[in-house]
């Protein structure tokens, strides 16, 4: 982490500074745009917009010096790789692992980069891999739902990189304009990526059959802190109201109470994070499990491997692993699957991880009062992209219970009006080789502007088949095709001012 330069003094005359509007042109400055500069609220926003952007600590946690201390703690475990040592700092990684570090795959905290070969060692590679049953589309039983292609020897990864093709199809001609040009003649292209893995490269026993690959790319972490402090009956409220609109289908199932997410208290929450919104909170959310199941090191409620009874299967037959191991099948297959294995990882770790992950601060957002950013931002709002990008939420009183590990530990966010830019619902945006299901999150849009000075890439989209925003825009088909076809209509001066807008927020 990298804290370079205190803007505090910017944030405290930002008011001011607004109300005279700077401009002096004929451009009226809103009002209301001061606020939405604090993407984050006043307790999660940074102003930064340096290189380091993604990684600061939030008010919320700078405001307590122990906080800060655990933060600080707590971000090696997300920067610094794992090792496959039995003890000592950051050890216990394998037998089988994703990566050996969180930070490959999100590059200064950021979203991964568009890459057309997948090695887990290339730093930037936010690459899951996908592998689904391809008439139910329900992940492989054979495989884990995040597939290991690393090993700690002498155990074989259950997926060997060798196998796997990533192809990128170029000039993808969009059924709806096949022109592939905008009415002023400016043309746009889009690719999209097919996925393969070679059977052959694949150790598990039986080795899964009749499945296709698809690739999901990370999503910011940055502000998840933000997103968990918002009241679950709130999101509810949002799938009510698209629902009344009657224009949108929406994935209901995600919202009977049945289908909820089970939180290690025993309550259940509605899906928020993740593409699939398969997490309700984010002490059980991406990042929580991800510690755990990237890396198969395990902690005290977690005292066993993310890996398949196949995948134990091929290994414990395997005789040439029997000899280096000095091990039978029996004993092989028992370590591979125990569900009491040492934690490797001590609790006041996992708090430090906790509070770190919870902490980080969102990006103030830049530029609002430029003319053209606000223009872009009156057409964003008119032609129907605020209805899935939400512009904002309020959070709520912010008192987490659920996991007693971290309860009480970690930084809060009362009542705090943020700009992520998402509804957190599904929507089907039916793009060719979609996402599994054609389900997908509406990504936040905050702090992404930042992206190319953070990361070095501002790739978009579930698997950053967009290169840019035009791109990630013109994918948007299914339900999202009305706004996008008024996108397609609107003078290049217009279409430019949005994307400017959506690079500022
Ligand atoms: C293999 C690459 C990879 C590694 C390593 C990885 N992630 Fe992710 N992460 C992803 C992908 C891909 C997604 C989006 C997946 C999805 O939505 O299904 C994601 C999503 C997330 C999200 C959800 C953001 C949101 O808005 O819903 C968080 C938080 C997160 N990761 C944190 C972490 C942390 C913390 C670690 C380390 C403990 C980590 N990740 C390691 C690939 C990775
Ligand atoms: C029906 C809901 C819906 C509407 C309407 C909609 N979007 Fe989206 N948007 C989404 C979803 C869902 C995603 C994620 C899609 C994916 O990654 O496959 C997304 C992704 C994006 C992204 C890429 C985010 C990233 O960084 O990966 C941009 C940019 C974007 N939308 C802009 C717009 C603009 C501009 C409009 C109005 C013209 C708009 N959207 C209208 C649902 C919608």
């Amino acid at each position: 982490m990298q804290k370079l330069i205190s803007f505090s003094i910017v944030s405290l005359s930002l008011f001011g500074f607004l109300a005279c509007n700077p401009n002096g042109g004929d451009t009226p400055v809103k009002e209301d745009l001061s606020e939405e500069y604090y993407s984050g609220g006043l307790l999660g926003t940074v102003f930064n917009e340096t290189a380091g952007a993604y990684e600061q600590p939030a008010p919320a946690v700078e405001n307590d010096a122990a906080m800060s201390l655990a933060f600080k703690y707590g971000e090696a475990l997300f920067e610094k790789e794992f090792t496959s040592n039995e003890d000592g700092i950051r050890s216990g990684l394998g037998p089988v692992s994703v990566r050996s570090s969180c930070i490959n795959c999100h590059p200064n905290y950021g979203h991964g980069r568009r890459v057309d070969s997948y090695r887990a060692n290339e730093y930037g590679n936010s690459y899951l891999l996908v592998v689904i049953d391809k008439n139910t589309q329900a992940y492989v039983p054979e495989l884990a739902p995040m597939p290991q292609t690393q090993a700690v020897y002498p155990f074989l990864p259950p997926v060997d990189e060798r196998g796997i093709t990533i192809k990128w199809i170029d000039n993808y001609v969009l059924p709806e304009y096949p022109s592939m040009k905008f009415p002023d003649g400016e043309a746009f292209s889009l690719i999209y990526p097919e996925v393969t893995i070679d059977p052959e490269y694949i150790n598990a026993n039986p080795k899964p059959t009749n499945y296709d690959v698809k690739i999901e790319a990370t999503i910011g972490i940055y502000g998840t802190g933000l997103i968990d402090a918002i009241p679950d009956d709130s999101i509810l409220e949002q799938y009510r109201y698209e629902k009344s609109l009657g224009y949108f289908e929406l994935n209901d199932a995600k919202y009977d109470p049945a289908n909820f997410i089970l939180e290690n208290d025993g309550t259940r929450h509605p899906g928020r994070y993740t593409y699939g919104l398969t997490r309700g909170t984010l002490q059980n959310g991406p990042g929580a499990n991800a510690i755990w199941n990237i890396t198969n090191v395990t902690r005290s409620n977690r005292r066993y491997h993310f890996i398949t009874a196949a995948y134990a299967t091929a290994m414990s037959q395997n005789v040439d692993i029997q000899q280096k191991l000095g091990k039978s099948e029996q004993e092989i297959y028992d370590y591979l699957m125990s569900k009491e294995l040492t934690p490797e990882m001590t609790d006041r770790d996992y708090q430090d991880f906790m509070v770190w992950h919870r902490g980080l601060a969102v990006p103030a957002a830049r530029n609002l009062d430029d003319p053209q950013v606000q223009r872009g931002r009156e057409t964003f709002y008119s032609i129907g992209c605020t209805t899935c990008h939400r512009p904002s939420w309020t959070t709520g009183a912010d008192n987490y219970t659920g996991d007693t590990l971290v309860a009480g530990k970690l930084p809060r966010y009362p009542y705090q009006k943020i700009y992520p830019y998402s509804d957190l619902l599904q929507h089907r945006l039916n793009m060719v080789n979609d996402i599994r299901t054609g389900w997908c999150r509406t990504t936040p849009l905050w702090g992404r502007g930042l992206s190319q000075k953070v990361t070095g890439a501002s790739d978009r989209l579930h698997d950053m088949r967009a290169r840019n925003v035009v791109e990630a825009i013109m994918w948007h088909g299914g339900d999202a095709a009305r706004a996008r076809d008024k996108f397609y209509n609107l003078p290049k001066e217009d279409r430019d001012a949005l994307v400017k807008f959506i690079e500022s927020i």
